[in-house]
């Protein structure tokens, strides 16, 4: 059977202008940010003022990874302006409950090395050199294999102890464990080289999605063992964040004192700047002159609104309906038409879920779940209920328990930290959100 052509390619389309994939650290990725000139600033200064840490705490689908991604690409420009040297990062880590500050470090120096042996070309030509990039590039392709050790007596002895840092004391033997120590030393080697002091840049870690720690009592647990050996590394700087409150909770405690600077709220994109998002990834993709976009831009903004402000969330509607349509039909009619069958589709989801599950809200319900979306970008905690308009909590919880009970938010209380409480939007209430504003 012949491959069939891509959707995107029928709508004229090199790609998917609706991925919800966050947008990379790249000169293209660079180009697809829309806004952000505050946090970026922001970001900038934490990172040259020499932070360790700089978080992020925000909604999920807000935009973090992206914000992180575009700091980063930007920071690693500033050496070429005589500025300090930032290496980013072009994988993201995570913390799992299980990881154990070994696992953990494994990952990292897997990663540093490989940012490090990536920008050796130019690392070079600037006159930074860093020996044993062969053997360090061989055993990030085979670990198992032994990679490293075959190298290590291909390379190292090749410049017979002029290797100061690894080669001198130990023997080479088979073992993986051998030769991550080893690689642990030479990484650490090449960032003492790179990075003699915090004014002269570092190695730009991302660490994302801080809230699949669960509770914060695992993730102090979790983090507290990285803070001197990894968050306080010389020659690494991290961007870490987190959705729910947990970026703020691991930042307020005392284990993690003077790790963090305060956390940067990535708040929802204003309203007014979200066109730009789906023009700067049709302009990007366009392959034909007849493209049509089956969301347009003014469509995808109107969405954006009615779901309650959700890049990632407006972005899969999006991505589905363009799935789910006929290239030839929508080809065939106007923008304005297919803006109201876009509309039209979305209602109809919205509708089921209005119907199966929102239908008996009542007037104040819908006031707290509108607050909720409009004021506090879709997620809070309940002690900010003096917000909604109660002078106390229970009645404002009595109302998160309906809307609960609907699917329409979830409220999750932190086992550890009982005050560690978040309300937060789930995608069917931004779908029954959409039927809500949209009832005529
Ligand atoms: N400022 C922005 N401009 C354009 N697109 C963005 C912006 N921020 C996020 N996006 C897009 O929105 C989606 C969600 O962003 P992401 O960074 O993954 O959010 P988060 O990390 O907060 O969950 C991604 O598809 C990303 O490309
Ligand atoms: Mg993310």
């Amino acid at each position: 059977m012949a491959m069939p052509t891509s959707v995107w390619h029928e709508y004229g389309f090199r790609g998917n202008p609706y991925s919800t994939d966050p947008i990379e650290v790249s000169a293209a990725g660079r180009e697809l940010l829309i806004g952000r000139e505050q946090e970026l600033a922001l970001i900038g200064r934490h990172l040259t003022g020499g932070a360790s840490v700089v978080a992020l705490e925000g909604d999920f689908g807000v935009g973090k990874t992206s914000l992180a991604a575009v700091a980063a690409f930007d920071a690693a420009q500033w050496s070429k302006e005589g500025g300090p040297l930032f290496l980013a990062m072009d994988t993201r880590l995570s913390l799992r409950p299980e990881d154990t500050r070994e696992s953990f470090e494994r990952r990292v120096v897997r990663a540093v090395a490989h940012v490090l042996v990536a920008n050796a070309g130019s690392l070079k030509s600037g006159g930074r050199p860093l020996d044993g990039v062969e053997g360090v590039k061989r055993w990030l392709q085979a670990p198992e294999a032994g990679g490293w050790n075959a190298s290590l007596g291909a390379n190292v002895g090749g410049v017979a102890g002029g290797n100061a840092g690894f080669g001198k004391a130990r023997t080479p033997n088979t073992s993986t464990g051998f030769a991550e120590l080893g690689i642990a030393e030479i990484v650490d080697g090449w960032l003492a080289q790179l990075f003699p002091n915090r004014d002269s840049g570092g190695v730009l870690c991302f660490l994302d999605n801080l809230e699949e720690l669960n509770d914060s009592g695992t993730a102090l647990n979790v983090m507290e063992p990285l803070r001197d050996p990894l968050f306080k590394r010389p020659g690494l700087r991290w961007i870490i964040s987190g959705a729910q409150g947990m970026v703020r909770a691991a930042y307020a405690s005392p284990k993690m004192a003077g790790v963090f600077l305060n956390p940067i709220d990535v708040r929802p994109l204003p309203h007014k700047l979200v066109p730009q998002v789906i023009f700067a990834r049709m302009k990007a993709l366009q392959d034909q002159d007849d493209a049509v976009a089956p969301v347009s831009m003014t469509a995808f903004a109107n969405l954006y609104r009615s779901i309650g402000q959700n890049l990632r969330y407006a972005l899969n509607l999006s991505e589905r309906y363009a799935f789910d349509s006929d290239p030839d039909e929508l080809r065939g009619i106007s923008e304005a038409d297919r803006d109201l069958r876009f509309h039209e589709s979305v209602l109809r989801e919205a509708d089921l879920v209005y119907a199966a599950q929102a239908r008996d809200l009542g007037a104040a319900d819908w006031k707290v779940f509108d607050h909720l979306l409009r004021s506090k970008a879709g997620s809070c905690s309940p002690s900010e209920y003096k917000d909604f308009g109660y002078a106390q909590m229970p009645p404002l919880l009595s109302r998160v328990r309906k809307l609960t009970e609907a699917h329409l938010v979830s409220y999750q209380i932190d086992e550890a930290d009982q005050r560690r409480r978040t309300i937060s939007v789930t995608d069917h209430g931004r779908l029954a959100y959409y039927r809500h504003v949209n009832d005529a």
